[in-house]
This record gives structure tokens, C-alpha cells and sequence, in this order.
């Protein structure tokens, strides 16, 4: 189902070695203090007693529940009900590393998104397409894609977007062309703003435009977040999640320098969170201790509904409305607007 939008190369390390128990990960450099106990804490939960999560905690479990993220749980209020529409705030879904949840966050997000009411176009910006089968749509078989709205100047992008299935959700599709598109843009003036320019002619009729981007930093990733008012960062809960955070969030700050002094972290998304395994929970007090209320308090955990998603080419709200993944993305929905 999902070899189509199998991660490159740099990537592989983490996509299937799902389960919390990669011991023989204890000798990895990168690893800080969170770490270093994690083979022997599994038997020994007691080191857990220095956290930075539990070290005040004990005083306090009577009264305040803690959340996965070890912040207090919050209600996150209902969204006001929108009278009219647009202009669309635009969020990149980035992180270089594949494998990690951004396009089935984005079309989870999207969808919950929709539910509120909100106007929402979805922007495959992945040559893999996964954004666009996840939605139904065969790739191979598409005339025109982003890739065309890319490179020819005089067609409209309203032309290439096309309705879903969904109430209140676009698509600009993408395929294998857009692959082309990062060597040929190389050469034009003003490569970095072409989908900006793209998008500005339609971005008075939605809300939200989310963009899912390719496991790269390369030039179609700079002309999202060129294009972007904030980036939301899923994050596997894995071991090697943390690994080259600093140089996405390095090329956000180059882009806000030089490119798009208006963007902004909109928030770091945890996934495929195991709230069984040890493991799964240092990596999330590592994500809070480096990247503090930057984190949303929602957390994805890893379910095999999300895969179940792809098969059926529908969100999780559509899919299976009631489980605990859609509550999870309205509840990330919710978390959007109000930031
Ligand atoms: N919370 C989750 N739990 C379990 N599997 C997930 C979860 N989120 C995504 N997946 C699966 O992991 C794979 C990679 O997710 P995907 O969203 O495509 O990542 P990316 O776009 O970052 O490469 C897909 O097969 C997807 O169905
Ligand atoms: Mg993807």
C-alpha cells in the first residue's frame, strides 16, 4: 500500500523498527541524560525519579492530572463558528526525515480542520504523491498536477485544484513530475516565491492551506515555507527523532531572514507516540525539554488505524470517526486555530 511513499534513503532507520525496545540504540552518540538509562530503566523505573517530568510531581498527583506531555492536561475550547472565509493561514508540514506522520497528519489535520467549518486546501508538495492516494486519487493518472502549475506561468491554479470527497477540503495534487521541478526551478528568477505566487490567487477562498511536504531541504521545501505563514513539525516518538531537528530548524530561521520574515514554528507534533514503553516517553520529555510550549499538548500514538487510513483513501475522522486518532487530530485541530 504505502511503498509508493516509502521514505529516501536518509530515512530508513526508523520507518519499521516500530516497537520501543531497540536496545542496541544505546550506543548512539546523539544520545543526552534522557537517554542513557534506557536499556536499564526498563527494569528500573526508579531513574525516572530525576526527571525533569516527575521530580515535582509527587506532591501535586492528587490534583493535577499530567498529559503525555508531562503539562498538565488542558481543555482546549471549541473553535468560534466562522461567518466568512479566508484569507487562508498557510502551514508546511515539514521534517526531513520521512516516515514521520506529516502526510497523514496533514490529511488528518485537514479533515478535522473541515469538520469546524473551516475552508482547507491540502497541497501535495511530495513527488511520492502519498497526500493525493490518501485522498483517493491515482497519481499515474493525473494530467495536470502542481508540477504543472509550477512551471507554466499562464495556467491557472484553479484548474489543476480539484474537489474531494470530503465536504469543505481541496486538492492540488502532485506526482512523479514534480520531481523535475526541483532541477528546473533552479534556473528562474524568483525560484524560491514560485508557489507562493502559485497560491495567491486562490487564497481568499480557504482558511487553511496546508502544505505536505518531501523528506528534503532542498528548493521545493524552501518555496513551501517561502510560502508558509508557520511550519508544524511532526516528530516521531522514536529514538532517532531528534536527529536533524536543528538543521530544519535552522533552514526555517535562514528562510525568515531571508526569504519570509512572517514565518513561524507553529507547533512540534508528536507521533506515533506508545504510551506502554518507556521508551516512547523519554523521547517525548527530551522533545518538551528542548522545544518547551513550541510542543502541542497533542499527542498521535502509534495505531495500525492510521495505515487502515491509507488503504481506505479516507481520513481517520471519516474512517473510523470515533476512535482515539480522530479525537486526537480535532483536538490538534483545535490547538491550530487557537495558536
Ligand atoms: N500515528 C501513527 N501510528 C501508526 N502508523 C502511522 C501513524 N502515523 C502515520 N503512520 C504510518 O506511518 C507511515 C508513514 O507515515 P506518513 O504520514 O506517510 O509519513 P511522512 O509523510 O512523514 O513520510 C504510513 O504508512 C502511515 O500510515
Ligand atoms: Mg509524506
Amino acid at each position: 500500500m504505502s511503498t509508493s511513499q516509502q521514505p529516501r534513503s536518509e530515512s530508513g532507520d526508523t520507518t519499521a523498527g516500530g516497537s520501543g525496545t531497540t536496545a542496541g540504540a544505546t550506543s548512539e552518540p546523539a544520545a543526552g541524560p534522557g537517554y542513557s538509562g534506557a536499556a536499564a530503566a526498563e527494569t528500573a523505573p526508579a531513574a525516572a525519579g530525576e526527571d525533569q517530568t516527575g521530580g515535582r510531581q509527587t506532591e501535586q498527583t492528587e490534583e493535577v492530572k499530567l498529559g503525555p506531555t508531562g503539562r498538565p492536561l488542558r481543555e482546549i475550547p471549541e473553535p468560534p463558528e466562522l461567518h466568512r472565509h479566508g484569507p487562508a493561514t498557510v502551514l508546511a508540514m515539514c521534517n526531513q526525515k520521512g516516515g514521520v506522520g506529516k502526510t497523514t497528519s496533514t490529511i488528518n489535520l485537514g479533515a478535522a480542520l473541515a469538520e469546524y467549518g473551516r475552508r482547507v486546501l491540502l497541497v501535495d508538495f511530495d513527488p511520492q504523491g502519498a497526500l493525493s492516494v490518501g485522498l483517493g486519487v491515482q497519481p499515474h493518472e493525473l494530467e495536470q498536477s502542481v508540477y504543472n502549475v509550477i512551471m507554466e506561468r499562464s495556467l491557472p491554479v484553479d484548474s489543476v485544484i480539484r474537489n474531494t470527497k470530503l465536504d469543505g477540503i481541496d486538492l492540488l495534487p502532485s506526482n512523479i513530475d514534480l520531481s523535475a521541478a526541483e532541477v528546473q526551478l533552479v534556473a528562474e528568477v524568483g525560484r524560491e516565491h514560485t508557489l507562493l505566487r502559485v497560491l495567491h490567487p486562490v487564497m481568499k477562498q480557504y482558511d487553511y492551506v496546508l502544505v505536505d511536504c518531501q523528506p528534503s531541504l532542498g528548493l521545493l521545501t524552501v518555496n513551501a515555507l517561502t510560502a508558509s505563514d508557520g511550519v508544524i513539525i511532526p516528530l516521531e516518538c522514536e529514538f532517532f527523532s531528534l536527529r536533524g531537528v536543528a538543521l530544519l530548524i535552522d533552514t526555517i530561521d535562514k528562510v525568515r531572514e531571508r526569504l519570509n520574515p512572517k514565518l513561524d514554528i507553529t507547533g512540534i507534533l508528536a507521533t506515533m507516540f506508545d504510551p506502554r514503553t518507556l521508551h516512547s516517553k523519554e523521547v517525548m520529555a527530551r522533545v518538551v525539554e528542548a522545544f518547551g510550549d513550541t510542543v502541542f499538548d497533542t499527542v498521535i500514538n502509534r495505531t495500525v488505524r492510521f495505515p487502515e487510513t491509507t488503504v481506505a483513501g479516507e481520513p481517520i475522522t471519516k474512517w473510523a470517526p470515533r476512535s482515539a486518532g480522530a479525537a486526537a487530530y480535532r483536538q490538534l485541530a483545535r490547538e491550530v486555530i487557537g495558536r
